[in-house]
Parts: structure tokens; C-alpha cells; sequence
């Protein structure tokens, strides 16, 4: 076939559905208007850890407009299956909600309140009496039994290390962090017979289709979710949580569509988070440079019924060259509610621990922090002994350390005045995986020229809908404006959860086999219709452009889709595109990179830090979409902003309970905390990854943002911070 001219993809187009979302048209979870719907309230646990003795809803049931109480003394027995499709740990058993009169965590969802008016759910909730055996909780990372480690190894690190002319050895702490989306996770659940619709907040209706499928014990065809806008997720809605299966069965009790939406405090306990981690890393060093040894140690909470891990390993092992690395990875059971993937999970953690003790071995040895970085730049990946597919980090330090003016950094910490502020510059390395996973779409060409691609996927904000629709108006040779891509509902064909920055490589390649389908037939028929001006002309000397199929040479010779189709008595064309995953044994390593860059100004006698401005550099393949990469990298380094200066999920060891789980006390940056951001993405392709060319980016605009602003009030201050959100009281 002959290459397809390229007029969308690469393009800085705004997106498709812009308009729908900023005049309020864009259906949210709990917006769908579904006829004869009554509403849900979750009423949670007050203690952190013990027995429900009883629960007295007699008050609540007198309540004008009750339907039902629903707890643990009166639900159903639940099916519960295993669901090994799905983000679900391996390790462990689910929630079962109000399966048992057990309290795993403070907030633990124990009884639902349906009734026909939102007011009157609420009011019932606080009507029903709950006693407990209450005992007390285990919350503190610090001081609670970690379960055994996860264990890797390479060369002899602990020797190396004593042999090892310099040393790092620093222990850093990072607070737990919650998504905190705009919109609240939420769940409509209509009930048809044994057929079940869920309109849902999630990052994945495939998965909430098997969740919901096994807990009921229901066949995985009679449940249909549906989620056409996300609005923000960052992680959270990677994995069916107890209230959309509460939502569903109180639908069920009650034969009444029902509405169930979580309340801002809610989130912190019925949906996942950042697992906060206490870390241990060991450098050894020669006086070059020249890293000879890395020793981590991390210890990461999870719960006491489910072990949550991430991908914390990988950056250890292959982001720099090291004869000798040892890991041990230990989760702590404690009694809080299960964490999940949040924006460069894993990574983003490993990230601020590795390139924060870059920066204090820079400091100790006297070497540029970008000069470290490129002494220790491996040539293959040490952890598998592959190739990399393309690694370019060393373009990133080269073009961000001009564009940002590296040049101008004082190496000496606490060197640079401007009245009170003291100002700093630091940067770091960043990384991440290139996930695929296998994805299908469908793909329907009409006869008026128009196509429609389907695909289950979700746009949780990165711009899905945009870059997909960009894709496939190539593949096709339509306008943007002739193709709806549509997604957001399991009928559609199955795709991987929307996450871990698989979405462009994984759905993309199955959007562009698909087109590239029906672009053949659509040439096949032309060159074998005696009525088309195209008949008998080589198929390989054809393209497609604006809707017409024309040879290469002379673009007059051609004709339309439309006239085409429609002289064939053809009233569309379709196929089903499929991407099948990376091959079980890939040949190469696949990681897309950054180089971030900080400056910071720091109150010399408050201790607040003021980010000034950022520039992430990022070698993640090829752009679909430059506009909705860029804006993926300003709220990559604003996420980053949060983690390293503001958010911190606070939780009183004696009772368990998290005391800011609310937007006002939970801090989040807010435009006054964001600075002058500036993204610049290498031009270029990964050949190796996908048909695409892509390495996924979503992830990695956040990987390394931290660190770079840590080691930035570094250098402003001489205060080598290893707490994670740095607090003006760190600085003091
Ligand atoms: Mo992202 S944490 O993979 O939604």
C-alpha cells in the first residue's frame, strides 16, 4: 500500500469534543438522565479497625421517601468470583462489600441508603445507628511489620558498596497522595431483568464490566458499562471499586434505577491512591563519577485484605549503568483501604529517590548534576541485556540544558539572592515504560463519505477522542470533521485499560490496522470496477485524500468514496482492526525519557517555595497530537508540583481516620502555584514499539518533576529535603 498522506496526524488540532465539554453538553457519570432513577448514599465506618455489633435503621426507614437500608445484616450472599481480568492484585482477597459485620479500614463503605430523593438518602444515612467493637488500627508505614520482600539482584552491591571510594546512603519518606479528579466517581446502575447497565466514572468499562459480571455472577454479556467522559482520573478509575458494585446491588434490592455519587471525603477511602513509601537508597561511587553500586530498600503501605505493588523496581535497574544493584521491595499491610496506579506509578516514586541522590552524589563529588547523569548513560539496557529501542535522554539534557539556560546555575547551593527569595535551578532524569496490550476497533466507512471507528477505550482527559479520530482521518483519507470515533461502552470492541500511557500505541494500532483495511477495500473495489476511472490502475499507486481515492501521480484520475460505494449498491464497508500486543519476547528495551528542569524561589525566613518556571524535554516517540501532548506535560509538571510541594494525604494513627480528606485542606496547586511550563517533545519515531511509532507520554511528563523541583530548593537553599511534600517547615 501506499503511504497515506499525513494531514491530521501531527497536526495541532484542539479537540473534537472541546466544544461539548466547555458548554456543560458532555454527560458525566452522574449526569445521564435516566428515567425513574432514586438515589444512593454510603454511610461509613466510623472506626478504623474492629466489629459492627449492630445497626439500628429504624430512624432512618421512617423517613419520608425510604427505599431501603441495605448493610451487612440484610444484603445477599454475593457470588464474588475470581476476576483475573481486571486490576485487582493477585495478592489477596477484595472487599466484599457488606458481606460480613467485619471493619477493614475508617470509611469502609458498612450499609447503603436508597430513597427517592438525593436530600432524603442523605438524611437517612445520618439517621442509622451503628455500634462497634471498635479496636485500634495500624496506619503507620514507620511502625507497622512489612510482609516478606521482592527481591533483585545483579553483580555484589553490598561489597562494592564497601569498597566504594564515596558513598550516598539517605532514607526518603513520600506522603501518600490521592487523584482528586474534578468529577466524583459515580455510578448509575439499571437493572433489566438479569441484564445490567452501569453508566460509570472508569477508566476501563471492560474491566468494570468483568468486575461487576463476577461479584454478581452474572455472564459478562449481560452487563454493559457505559463512559463517555472522564473527567480526570489520573489512576483512580483504573479498577471497578465497592461503590459501583453497592450502586448495582442496590438496584438490584430495590428494582429502581439507582444513582450513587461518592462524596468529595468519599474518594479518600472508596477509591485508591499513592501508596506512601519510606525508601532507602545506597550509592557507591568512584571520584569520577562512575556509579559502582545502587542499594535500595522500600518499604510501601497497602492494605491488610489486598497487596497492592507498582512498578517500582525498573527505574533502579535500568535508568543508569551499575555493574552491581541490589532491591528488596516490601509492602506493609496496614488497615486502609487498598492503593492503585496513580499518574507514573511506581516510577514517579523511584524517580524522586534515584535522582535526588544523583543530585546529593553531584553535590558531594563537585560534578554537574547533568554531567553525572551522562557519565553514568548505559548503552543497553542492564536488566535484560537488550538494546534499547531508541534512548535519547542524552538529547534531552543537551536541549534543555540550552533552552533553559543550565548555564546560568551557581553549582555553590544558597548562591543566588533576589531579596528575600533565594533562587535555585535543579533537574532531573525521567522515565517510563512503554506499555501495549492488545486492543480491537471497528471501522465503518459510509457511503456518504463519513466514517464512525468504535472502540471500548476512554478519555480520561489526554485527548483520546482527538488523537484517534487524527489516526484514523489518515488511514481513511478523510477530514477530521467526517470521522467520529466513539468510545466509552463495552459493546464496543474490547481494548486495555486506559492507563499506564498504553492508549495511543495499544488502541492507535488497532484504530490504523482497521482503516487500513477498509482503504484497501475501497481500492480493491475501484480498480476492479470497469465504471471507475481508477479500473485497473496498480492498487499500490493509490491514496486517499479529503474522501477520494486518486493515483499517486495524477491526483486528477480518481473519484470518491461516496461515488464509488454508491455506484457499487454499496451502503458502507467495514472491518475490525486489531493490534496484538508486543511480542512475548521482545528484542528490544522500550522506555520513553525526560530531562526536567526547575527554578525555584525559596522565602529565605518563611521557607515557601515558589516554582518559577519548568521545562520538561521528552523523547517519547512519535506525536500524534502536539497540542494535546503539550497540554499533557502541563498538567504532568502541575500533578509534579502537587507531589513535591503540596499534597499529602494525613491520616490520625489513632483512629485511623484521614483528617483532610477534603479540597480544602488536601492541597492541590491551583494556577497561582503553577509557573511558566514549557514542554519540547523530540522530533522522531520509536520503529520498534507499535505501528504508530509511539511510546506512550502521559506517564512520563510526570516522572522526575518532583526530584527536579527538590533538587532546585537544593541549590536555592542548601537544604537537602527528603520528605516528600517539602513543607516550608522542612526548610526552617
Ligand atoms: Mo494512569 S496511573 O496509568 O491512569
Amino acid at each position: 500500500m501506499s503511504p497515506q498522506p499525513q494531514a491530521a496526524v501531527g497536526a495541532p488540532l484542539s479537540r473534537v469534543e472541546g466544544r461539548l465539554k466547555v458548554t456543560g453538553k458532555a454527560p458525566y457519570a452522574a449526569e445521564h438522565d435516566i428515567k425513574g432513577v432514586v438515589h444512593a448514599v454510603i454511610v461509613d465506618a466510623s472506626i478504623g479497625r474492629g466489629r459492627i455489633t449492630s445497626i439500628d435503621t429504624r430512624d432512618a426507614l421512617a423517613q419520608p421517601g425510604m427505599l431501603a437500608v441495605i448493610h451487612h445484616g440484610n444484603a445477599p450472599k454475593l457470588p464474588y468470583k475470581d476476576n483475573p481480568a481486571s486490576n485487582n492484585p493477585p495478592g489477596g482477597r477484595r472487599l466484599r462489600v457488606f458481606q460480613d459485620d467485619k471493619v477493614l479500614f475508617h470509611g469502609q463503605p458498612i450499609a447503603v441508603v436508597v430513597a427517592t430523593t438525593l436530600e432524603a438518602a442523605q438524611h437517612g444515612a445520618s439517621l442509622v445507628k451503628v455500634a462497634y467493637d471498635a479496636q485500634k488500627p495500624s496506619t503507620d508505614l514507620t511502625k507497622a511489620k512489612a510482609d516478606k520482600p521482592t527481591k533483585y539482584a545483579r553483580g555484589d552491591a553490598a561489597a562494592a558498596l564497601r569498597s566504594a571510594p564515596v558513598r550516598i546512603d539517605a532514607t526518603y519518606q513520600m506522603a501518600r497522595n490521592h487523584h482528586n479528579a474534578m468529577e466524583p466517581h459515580a455510578t448509575i446502575a439499571h437493572w433489566s431483568g438479569n441484564n445490567l447497565t452501569v453508566w460509570d466514572k472508569t477508566q476501563w468499562v471492560v474491566g468494570t464490566q468483568t468486575e461487576l459480571s463476577t461479584v454478581f455472577g452474572l455472564p459478562a454479556d449481560s452487563v454493559r458499562v457505559i463512559s463517555p467522559y472522564v473527567g480526570g482520573a489520573f489512576g483512580s478509575g483504573l479498577r471497578c471499586w465497592p461503590h459501583t458494585i453497592i450502586a448495582a446491588l442496590a438496584a438490584r434490592e430495590t428494582r429502581r434505577p439507582v444513582k450513587l455519587v461518592l462524596k468529595r471525603k468519599q474518594q479518600y477511602f472508596n477509591t485508591g491512591f499513592r501508596p506512601s513509601y519510606e525508601y532507602r537508597l545506597k550509592l557507591g561511587s568512584n571520584r569520577q563519577g562512575r556509579l559502582t553500586a545502587m542499594a535500595h530498600e522500600m518499604d510501601a503501605e497497602t492494605s491488610s485484605y489486598e497487596t497492592f505493588t507498582e512498578s517500582i523496581l525498573m527505574p533502579g535497574q535500568m535508568l543508569y549503568s551499575t555493574p552491581n544493584v541490589c532491591q528488596a521491595y516490601r509492602t506493609v499491610p496496614l488497615d486502609v483501604n487498598t492503593p492503585l496506579y496513580m499518574r507514573g506509578p511506581g516510577f514517579a516514586t523511584a524517580s524522586f529517590v534515584i535522582e535526588s541522590a544523583m543530585d546529593e552524589l553531584a553535590a558531594k563529588l563537585g560534578i554537574d548534576p547533568i554531567e553525572l547523569r551522562r557519565r553514568n548513560e548505559p548503552s543497553e539496557d542492564e536488566s535484560k541485556n537488550l538494546p534499547f529501542s531508541t534512548r535519547r535522554l542524552r538529547e534531552c539534557y543537551t536541549t534543555g540544558a540550552r533552552q533553559f539556560g543550565w548555564d546560568q546555575r551557581r553549582a555553590k547551593p544558597r548562591s543566588r539572592r533576589e531579596g528575600d527569595w533565594l533562587i535555585g535551578m535543579g533537574m532531573a532524569a525521567g522515565v517510563y515504560d512503554t506499555a501495549r496490550m492488545p486492543a480491537q476497533a471497528r471501522i465503518r466507512l459510509n457511503a456518504d463519505g463519513t466514517a464512525v471507528v468504535d472502540a471500548a477505550a476512554s478519555d480520561m482527559g489526554p485527548g483520546t477522542y482527538t488523537s484517534q479520530t487524527q489516526v484514523a482521518a489518515d488511514a481513511l483519507g478523510l477530514t477530521m470533521r467526517t470521522v467520529t470515533f466513539r468510545l466509552g461502552d463495552s459493546l464496543f470492541p474490547p481494548t486495555p485499560p486506559h492507563g499506564g500511557s498504553m492508549t495511543m500505541a495499544s488502541v492507535g494500532s488497532a484504530v490504523l490496522d482497521g482503516c487500513n483495511q477498509v482503504r484497501r477495500q475501497a481500492i480493491k473495489l475501484a480498480v476492479e470496477d470497469r465504471q471507475s476511472p481508477l479500473y485497473g490502475v496498480d492498487a499500490e499507486d493509490i491514496v486517499v485524500r479529503g474522501g477520494r481515492l486518486h493515483t499517486k501521480d495524477n491526483p486528477a484520475r480518481g473519484e470518491t468514496y461516496k461515488s464509488l460505494l454508491t455506484r457499487n449498491r454499496r451502503s458502507h464497508l467495514e472491518a475490525d482492526g486489531a493490534y496484538a500486543g508486543p511480542a512475548a519476547k521482545e528484542r528490544h528495551s522500550f522506555y520513553a525519557y525526560n530531562a526536567t528542569f526547575a527554578e525555584v524561589a525559596v522565602d529565605a525566613t518563611l521557607g515557601l517555595v515558589r516554582v518559577r518556571r519548568m521545562l520538561g524535554v521528552y523523547d517519547a516517540g512519535r506525536i500524534i497530537s502536539p497540542k494535546l501532548a503539550e497540554s499533557q506535560a502541563i498538567g504532568g509538571i502541575t500533578g509534579g508540583i502537587g507531589t513535591a510541594l503540596l499534597e499529602h494525604t494525613v491520616t490520625d494513627h489513632r483512629d485511623g481516620r484521614i483528617v483532610n480528606a477534603n479540597l480544602a485542606d488536601y492541597l492541590v496547586p491551583v494556577n497561582a502555584d503553577v509557573p511558566d511550563i514549557q514542554a519540547i517533545y523530540l522530533d522522531g519515531e520509536d520503529r520498534e514499539a507499535d505501528p504508530l511509532g509511539v511510546k506512550g507520554l502521559g506517564e512520563v511528563v510526570h516522572v522526575g518533576v518532583a526530584p527536579a523541583i527538590a533538587n532546585a530548593v537544593f541549590n536555592a537553599t542548601g537544604h537537602r529535603v527528603r520528605q516528600l511534600p517539602i513543607t516550608a517547615e522542612a526548610l526552617l
